[in-house]
């Protein structure tokens, strides 16, 4: 491919650390002082007070809506975006949530916070918000009204790594946040996730809920020393405090983590020095260029066509595969997740169309590779392929 969705995101730098500690005489591989480490470390850049490394994104998701569970065993109705990642839906269905879908505003491909509002019922037990490709989702009224309305907000940066609201970096103003580290993100630790938070229970449950629900994994004492008294029949290092996952990753994952967070403000820089170039050559006339840019760290180039045009899309496809360049058809996630299968006698029959602005981004709406190592000359001549279908 010549254009990628995506390149080099592995560096050279952070292969040899790892071989730096494979070299080690009987090196640990499981998690340990690396996991730690880069804990503690995203903790610091991210601004909250405490970090759980896991093995993707999706677990980040699913320890979080165990979370929620856990508070919530009776259920009650999760507010998600249509354009999303499928586990930010399914992780509310596994933990026994409804989910009550928001549609996106245009500007941000986030829930509109009008539609958010809206949604709440009496039901509602928190809005899991995806700050989606890198755009900010949030506004200062949206969190004003869900502290005012007692509605936790979650936040999912898995797509929008060093992206901010007013300052502040995302995933650091909402109860839970969540990030990936898959190979196609900001960065990677190969496959990977973080569950940040600011909150000392979530965080102590959170540490227990990657490891098998074991009490030992909590690093409160009087929290362990409250289940030993409380069950002194049963062996002290082997207590599980929930029916819970192994979602651990490893030193490996660490090791890559903590090299590559080194780079991530440049990461994020040079993503939005590409996308500015991006949408000042791409066509205004034929792809939608008004973005709410102020704050974003972007994930992938996203071309939305803007007015419904199928023989546009033909042409833009058969374009984009003779010229070599990759893309994603619906941008985030495939498009509407509505539409999916595992949706079908969950969601009623053709609700996906009361969501007009995902339905848009469904069919007229692709996503196609940036990263830093995208040259301006290779922007130019991107846009020059898009603009000329
Ligand atoms: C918004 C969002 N949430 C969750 C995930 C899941 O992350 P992972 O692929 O690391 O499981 C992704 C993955 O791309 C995503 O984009």
């Amino acid at each position: 491919m010549k254009y990628p969705l995506m390149r080099n995101n592995i560096l050279r730098e952070d292969l040899d650390a790892v071989i730096e500690h494979l070299k080690q005489e009987d090196p640990i591989l499981t998690h340990g002082a690396n996991v730690r480490a880069f804990e503690a470390e995203w903790s610091a850049w991210l601004g909250v007070k405490h970090s759980v490394f896991v093995n993707s994104g999706a677990s980040a998701n699913l320890l979080t809506m165990a979370i929620l569970k856990i508070r919530h065993p009776e259920g009650g109705e999760v507010i998600v975006p249509p354009l999303a990642w499928v586990s930010d839906i399914a992780s509310v269905l596994q933990n026994g949530f409804t989910p009550v879908f928001a549609d996106i505003d245009p500007r941000t491909l986030g829930m509109d916070p009008a539609n958010i509002l809206a949604a709440i019922t009496d039901k509602t037990r928190a809005v899991f918000l995806t700050h989606v490709q890198g755009f900010n989702g949030l506004t200062d009224e949206l969190i004003a009204e869900l502290t005012r309305r007692n509605v936790p907000l979650i936040e999912d940066v898995c797509e929008s790594h060093g992206a901010t609201h007013k300052g502040k970096r995302l995933g650091s103003l909402g109860w839970i946040s969540n990030f990936s580290y898959y190979y196609a993100h900001h960065m990677s630790t190969i496959e990977g996730g973080m569950v940040c938070t600011n909150d000392p229970e979530v965080y102590q449950q959170v540490r227990m809920l990657r490891s098998h629900g074991m009490v030992r994994e909590s690093n409160d004492n009087d929290l362990r020393t409250a289940y030993q008294t409380e069950n002194p029949e049963l062996n002290q290092d082997f207590i599980f405090a929930y029916a819970a996952y192994n979602t651990r990753n490893t030193e490996i994952g660490g090791i890559m983590g903590r090299s590559q967070l080194k780079r991530l403000d440049h990461i994020v820089k040079r993503r939005t020095e590409n996308l500015l170039r991006f949408l000042t050559h791409i066509d205004s006339s034929k792809y939608r260029t008004d973005f709410k840019l102020e704050g974003s760290s972007n994930y992938a180039f996203n071309l939305i066509l803007k007015h419904p045009d199928d023989d546009l899309v033909q042409r833009l496809m058969q374009k984009m595969r003779e010229s070599g360049v990759e893309f994603r058809r619906g941008s985030a996630g495939g498009g509407n997740q509505i539409r999916q299968p595992y949706l079908k006698g969950i969601v009623p029959d053709g609700h996906h169309l009361k969501f007009p602005e995902t339905e848009h981004v469904h069919f007229y709406g692709f996503y196609i590779g940036n990263f830093p190592d995208l040259k301006d000359v290779e922007v130019d001549q991107l846009c020059a392929i898009l603009n000329s279908a």
